[in-house]
């Protein structure tokens, strides 16, 4: 089984989405470890209730950004991680981790990327634009933020009388279903990179 270590800021319901594809039987990997960048992360609560360990690495414990993101990386190799999920991290990563972890690091984001990329306000800035749709994107990490190739995309409809909170909602649902079967494939070694391209292989007859 690939060790998943996936990092948040808040609420975790991406965390939360995870667990209980693992529980169900259907991620194909092990949540090994939940890491948060505050002690009041809300993620850290759900992923001790189902026993998963967790860290918190916190910036202003180290000297400089690039201290903390070697910390990041030794916690996640100490813990013999695979695969890195950050699911509303509020943390760009830093060359140690995403050196360590390259090819093995996925994001979700509320918006269809390259549209309203960054911050907390994505499906607000949608709506402000005028889309009629919108939806989420999960994605390889790189070293720009929320810029790395496209795994999957979900949409959903923009309605009119939509504010920020019900078109959230919306598209939260969205990415508690793709991002669980985004992790299983990475897991299964499913997903192909061709510079910004990626492929979906077909299970293996073994699998
Ligand atoms: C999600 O909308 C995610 O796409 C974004 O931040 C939010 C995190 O939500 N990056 P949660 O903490 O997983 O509930």
């Amino acid at each position: 089984m690939k060790r998943v270590a996936v990092l948040v800021s808040g609420r975790g319901s991406n965390l939360q989405a995870l667990l209980d594809a693992e529980a169900r039987g259907e991620l194909g990997a092990t949540i090994a470890l939940v890491v948060a960048d505050r002690n009041g992360a809300f993620g850290l609560q759900r992923a001790r209730a189902r026993s998963v360990p967790t860290d918190v690495v916190r910036v202003r414990d180290f000297a400089t950004r690039e201290a903390w993101d070697e910390a990041l990386a030794a916690r996640l190799r100490a813990a013999q991680v695979d695969i890195v999920v950050t699911a509303g991290f509020q943390r760009v990563l830093g060359a140690a981790t995403l050196g360590a972890f390259a090819g093995r690091i996925l994001n979700i984001h509320p918006s269809l990327l390259p549209a309203f990329p960054g911050g907390l306000h994505a499906q607000a800035d949608a709506l402000a634009y005028g889309v009629k749709v919108s939806g989420c994107t999960v994605h390889f990490a790189d070293q720009n933020v929320d810029a790395g190739p496209i795994v999957f995309q979900r949409v959903v409809e923009v309605r009119e009388d939509d504010d920020a909170d019900s078109l959230a909602a919306r598209i939260l649902a969205e990415e508690h279903r793709a991002l669980p079967e985004a992790v299983r494939l990475l897991a299964e070694s499913r997903l192909c990179v061709e510079g910004r391209r990626v492929r979906v292989l077909a299970p293996s007859p073994s699998v």
